[in-house]
Parts: structure tokens; C-alpha cells; sequence
């Protein structure tokens, strides 16, 4: 990480304004009598907030007095946290990428590529027309979704340098993509699709008094809440109608069947664990041929389709949802690799 420095040229005054000030008067409040210097950051964040999001030499003066404080405490504070930026940045954004050792692994040097051929060739240097910056930084606590960079208070994670650009690009039209993982991912969720939990967090169930996987709790909830809890206690719906004449009372057909797979050929259905051969046939001959038609079900659906299976309960017991909803973005889990690989025998046609 380079030396942080001033800024050479500074502003000669800072002031906050009025409402800034009285924030800062109440955020002072907040410590006990003595320890009022722990507002140092938050006064600085609000002093660079208000200052185009730099801060400025006068600024930390302003906060030194204001908290009573040694002004190189202050300063101090300011030089070490690369939150605090001592000289101006973009209008539009000033970039930070991670270039410690996992973001790094993970292709962070890309994205310092990209930043110096798009904003400008060296850190802390605004780009031609002044919207942005950028600079390496050490870790920013993304270590799982390396590489990251993080603008403002967001961070964008699982970036390829494709991805970065559509970053830049949404920050230069003023409409960024949701920060957090780029991939759509959840959090740090494994990247193919889950290899533990499969069956998804669990909940007590009163009427089974066990633990079960909380999507069974919600469908036995969905039925109950439809009116037919008496007759599907304890997630075992009763069948209320065929497979085919969709009037399972209560339980939801899926509004998504089809009457033949789009473009004459359906998924490998038997890519989701807990669907043999027999199992796929079952489905195709309920209408359902694809990833993305199971991923999008509800839980009253879900609770119809299970209603027509001769062994209930598998759709929440090996968490088809989840597991349709990664192979319909095109994305594989461990199990379809498994099955691509033959390497599940209860997968392969009889
Ligand atoms: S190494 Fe990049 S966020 Fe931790």
C-alpha cells in the first residue's frame, strides 16, 4: 500500500454545515464524559461525505477541536484507514480494489489492468473527465468472494474483469448493480451450488414433534393456511385429485406446466439428486421438463407436485429448489457433475 499522504493543494477553510453540525453535536452525545475522541471516525466519515468525499487538511483541524483532541491524533486516524481519502476523487466513484493474497489469487491484478486502461494509469488519479478514480487496498474482509472491490460503503465481490466493466459502466450511467456477490451467489454460498445442509435449514414441527427441513414446514403451513389442515397433517397431503385433471382441491397446480418441452427437448431432470429415470418419466408426464419451470415453484405448488408422486416429501428432503435454481442459471452443482461424469448409478436409465 503506498505512503498516505495530505493532499499538496488544500482547501483554506472547512466547515460543517449547519445540519452536519448538529448530527455531529448529537454523535458526540453518545460517548461518556472524557471519551468523546471515540467519535473521531464517524465525524471524519460525515466531514468526507460533505467534502466530495475527500477530506481536507482543514477538516481534521475542525474535528481535532471539536473532540478536544491532539490534532495528530487526528491525523493519525486519517492516514491509516483507506476509508479516509486525503486527496479528491472521482465524482462518480472512487474504486478500491483488494489486492491482498486471496483477491489476488483470484485475479485482482485483471481488475487493476482494467482500472488503469479505464480510469487512469496510476492510483489517486482522476480520470480524464473527473468522474473517477481508484487505488489498491489491502484486505476489505470479502476474502471468500475474492476478487472485490468496494466503492463508498458497497462492495462488489466474485468479479471477472466482464463483470468489473459492467460495474464501471453502471456507475458511470448512475445505476449500479446490487453490491454483494456478481455471480448472484448468496453471500458465500459454495459458487456450484450446495455440498452440505442440502436439505436447507431446519424447524421445529409440532404436529411430526421432530425437526424437519423448514420447506416441508412451509408447504405443511401453505396447506394448512388453504383450509385442507385437517386433511394434510403433518406434511402428508392427501391426494386429492389425478395427476392430470389439476384439481387438487387446495394444492396449487403449477401454473408453469407444459404440454411438451420447450423446443421439442427437456433438461436431464435426472441432474437433481433424489430424480431417477422412473421419477423423470413421472414429471415430464405431470408437464414439467425443465430446471426452470421446478425453480420457480411455490410452496403450494410444490406441495401439489408431491401430492402426485407416489413417495412423498423428496422435493423438500433433497431440496430440489435449490438445486433447479442453480442448474436453470446454468450454473452446475457437485451432484449434475457426478451424474455428467457417470459416476451415479441410480441416475442412469434403466
Ligand atoms: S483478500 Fe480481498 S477481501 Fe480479503
Amino acid at each position: 500500500m503506498a505512503v498516505r499522504r495530505l493532499n499538496p493543494e488544500q482547501p483554506t477553510t472547512f466547515e460543517f454545515t449547519p445540519e452536519n453540525l448538529s448530527w455531529a453535536e448529537a454523535k458526540i452525545k453518545d460517548y461518556p464524559d472524557g471519551k468523546q475522541a471515540s467519535a473521531v471516525i464517524p465525524l471524519l466519515w460525515r466531514a468526507q461525505e460533505q467534502h466530495d468525499n475527500w477530506l481536507p487538511e482543514p477538516a481534521l483541524r475542525v474535528v481535532a477541536e471539536m473532540l478536544d483532541m491532539p490534532l495528530i491524533r487526528v491525523y493519525e486516524v486519517a492516514t491509516f484507514y483507506t476509508m479516509f481519502q486525503l486527496a479528491p476523487v472521482g465524482k462518480k466513484a472512487h474504486i478500491q480494489v483488494c489486492g491482498t493474497t486471496p483477491c489476488m489469487l483470484r485475479g485482482s491484478g485483471d481488475l487493476i489492468a482494467a482500472c488503469k486502461k479505464r480510469i487512469a494509469a496510476t492510483p489517486h488519479t482522476l480520470s480524464g473527465d473527473g468522474n473517477f478514480s481508484w487505488e489498491e487496498v489491502e484486505c476489505l474482509g470479502s476474502c471468500a468472494n475474492a476478487p472485490m472491490v468496494q466503492v463508498s460503503k458497497d462492495t462488489y465481490e466474485d468479479l471477472t474483469p466482464d463483470l468489473f466493466d459492467k460495474l464501471l459502466d453502471g456507475l458511470d450511467a448512475g445505476q449500479p448493480p446490487k453490491p454483494g456477490s456478481q455471480t448472484g451467489r448468496t453471500a458465500s454460498c459454495p459458487s456450484g451450488g450446495l455440498t452440505t445442509l442440502k436439505n436447507g435449514p431446519v424447524r421445529w414441527n409440532e404436529a411430526s414433534n421432530d425437526m424437519v427441513p423448514a420447506n416441508v414446514v412451509d408447504q405443511e403451513a401453505a396447506v394448512a393456511t388453504s383450509g385442507n389442515a385437517d386433511k394434510n397433517p403433518a406434511g402428508k397431503a392427501a391426494k386429492t385429485s389425478s395427476a392430470t385433471d389439476g384439481t387438487s382441491g387446495s394444492l396449487e397446480k403449477p401454473a408453469n406446466l407444459l404440454d411438451a418441452p420447450r423446443g421439442g427437448t427437456g433438461d436431464d431432470l435426472k441432474r437433481i439428486s433424489g430424480v431417477g429415470p422412473k421419477l423423470e418419466r413421472t414429471l415430464n408426464a405431470l408437464g414439467i421438463f425443465h430446471y426452470d419451470q421446478i425453480a420457480k415453484w411455490a410452496a403450494d405448488e410444490i406441495a401439489w407436485v408431491d401430492d402426485n408422486l407416489t413417495f412423498k416429501g423428496r422435493i423438500a428432503r433433497d431440496d430440489w429448489m435449490s438445486q433447479a435454481k442453480t442448474l436453470a442459471a446454468g450454473r452446475e452443482t457437485d451432484f449434475a457433475k457426478r451424474v455428467d461424469a457417470g459416476d451415479v448409478d441410480s441416475s442412469k436409465d434403466e
